[in-house]
């Protein structure tokens, strides 16, 4: 007679019916909040042997308590260096991902999976394999802000830091295709002099600064200094003194001796560039509409309380096929090898 699926399983498994049933029941997570909060994520980052890193957009409190702040590319490299036994990503869904592709074997968790990015949902990775499709002759290099399964079907990641670099190093007669952002795509061909096809894409929070707010402010104060990320549009850009990643942001502010900014990006970095370029005036560079726009709201879905959770909890965790990993580590490893 033929063995019934589940007393094979059982054979094979030695583990009672009653455990596997466990196994698939959904697991109830702690949703309670400790009082010390910060005493508690500190304790759980010694037991679980974790490292945190956060982005310049997460609140204030998340970058104070990190193991390392930083841009895109820095976070990656991290990623990729850490000796943690666990990855606890303070960011959005694709810098969680990336460090996942870089790490297959470690558990990288994100306090919250919903922690999304507008470039990365304005390229579905069937839009984007018809765009590729389209063009064969092209190079695909892809902004980092975009899906695993965007990243595996692309030929080089970049991040906003090494973007000129990586264009810089592709023969002058191979035509390429940049997505998912215009804005940066339109200021790395002015950069680099190459017609490069552009995706449609743009950051939400990036194309919401007004010029009409920006000529008012410059006229309230004149000593001040347009900074801007190339996320933001061409009339904004060609108004801003100093362009650059995130972290090339908080470098000039560190570096120049001027002394007021209007801040072209997202207004969390300021905590950086108050704590360590003390005395310096910096300004958020106004949306259109009377909102909280300039604040990215995917970063910040992101909470201490949330990080607790995870930590607590090992849960929500970056989960990926082994085949996605794989296929999109092979444009990560190059995009680090060429920065
Ligand atoms: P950086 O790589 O400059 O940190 O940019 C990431 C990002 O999402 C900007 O909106
Ligand atoms: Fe994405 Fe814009 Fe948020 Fe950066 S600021 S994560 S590009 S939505």
């Amino acid at each position: 007679m033929r063995e019934s699926y589940s007393s094979c399983l059982f054979r094979k498994t030695s583990v009672p019916f009653v455990m596997i049933d466990t196994l698939v029941q959904p697991k109830t997570f702690s949703k309670t909040i400790p009082a010390n909060l910060e005493e508690e994520i500190l304790r759980l980052k010694k037991e679980l042997n974790a490292v945190i890193l956060a982005h310049y957009y997460q609140e204030s409190e998340i970058q104070d308590l990190a193991d390392f702040v930083g841009d895109s590319l820095e976070l990656s490299r991290k990623a990729a260096s850490t000796t943690a036994d666990v990855i606890v990503f303070c960011g959005v869904h694709f810098m969680a991902e990336t460090a996942k592709i870089l790490n297959p074997h470690k558990p990288v968790l994100l306090p919250d999976l919903l922690a999304g990015c507008s470039l990365s949902d304005g390229c579905p990775p069937h839009l984007f394999k018809k765009f590729r499709e389209g063009h064969p002759d092209h190079l695909a290099i892809t902004y980092i802000n975009c899906s695993a399964e965007v990243k595996a079907l692309s030929d080089i990641i970049c991040t906003s830091s090494n973007a000129e670099k990586i264009v810089n190093q592709i023969p002058k007669d191979q035509p390429i295709l940049f997505s998912p952002d215009k804005n940066l795509g339109a200021y790395i061909r002015k950069k680099t002099g190459r017609n490069m096809l552009l995706w449609n894409g743009s950051c939400i929070v990036h194309e919401t600064f007004s010029e009409r707010k920006l000529i008012g402010l410059q006229l309230e104060h004149p000593d001040a200094e347009l900074i801007a990320h190339p996320e933001c549009e061409e009339h904004i850009l060609t108004k801003a003194k100093f362009i650059g990643s995130t972290s090339a942001l908080l470098k000039y502010v560190q570096n120049t001796t001027h002394n007021k900014f209007i801040v072209g990006t997202e207004f969390g970095i300021v905590h950086q560039m108050e704590k360590s370029a003390t005395g310096k005036t910096f300004l958020p560079l106004p949306p259109e509409a009377n909102c909280a726009c300039n604040e990215c709201p995917h970063m910040k879905r992101n909470t201490m309380e949330k990080l607790y959770l995870c930590m607590k909890n090992m849960n929500p965790q970056i989960e990926m096929s082994a085949d996605l990993l794989e296929r999109a580590r092979k444009p990560i490893e190059r995009m680090l090898a060429m920065s």
